[in-house]
């Protein structure tokens, strides 16, 4: 099933030179492919649409000044259940219960600083794809 996924590269991976080893372990993944991807700085409304599912909780304000906080690079990966394989590289969102293997678990220590953002599902992908590449896509 061929999808097409919303991955963030987030300040933190920027700023400590990650950018081509997680960029890596996504380019390895058999028959995935990247069709469009671009450094930018993220600003608060396209924030605000990207993560306003969490709007109100106590990490939201603080998740919003570090995702301004420097260049990310956003990309779209295309391929083989997507969704679900970034997601799985990823790991989950608290790095340090992150299997050590995953982009989290190996190089992140802080919740807030988890390296990377992948599209959760189906319908988010479809969303963030939207905001992120707009008629792109
Ligand atoms: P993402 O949306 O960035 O792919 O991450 P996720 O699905 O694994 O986690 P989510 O619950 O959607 O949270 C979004 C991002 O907010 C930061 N966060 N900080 N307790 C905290 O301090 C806290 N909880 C979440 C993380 O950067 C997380 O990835
Ligand atoms: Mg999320």
């Amino acid at each position: 099933m061929t999808q097409r996924t919303l991955v963030i590269l987030k300040p933190d991976a920027v700023r400590r030179g990650l950018i081509g080893e997680v960029l890596g372990r996504i380019e390895r993944k058999a028959g995935w492919t990247i069709p469009a991807m671009e450094l930018r700085t993220l600003d608060q409304e396209t924030l605000e649409q990207h993560y306003g599912e969490h709007k109100g909780k106590p990490f939201y304000e603080p998740l919003m000044g570090f995702m301004a906080s420097g260049p990310v690079v956003v990309l779209v990966v295309e391929g083989e259940r997507v969704i679900e394989g970034v997601r799985q590289l990823a790991g989950p969102t608290d790095p340090i219960a992150a299997a050590p293997g995953s982009i989290r678990g190996d190089f992140g220590t802080i919740v807030r600083e988890n390296l990377i953002h992948a599209s959760d599902s189906e319908e988010s992908a479809e969303r963030e794809l939207k905001i992120f590449f707009p008629g792109r896509v």
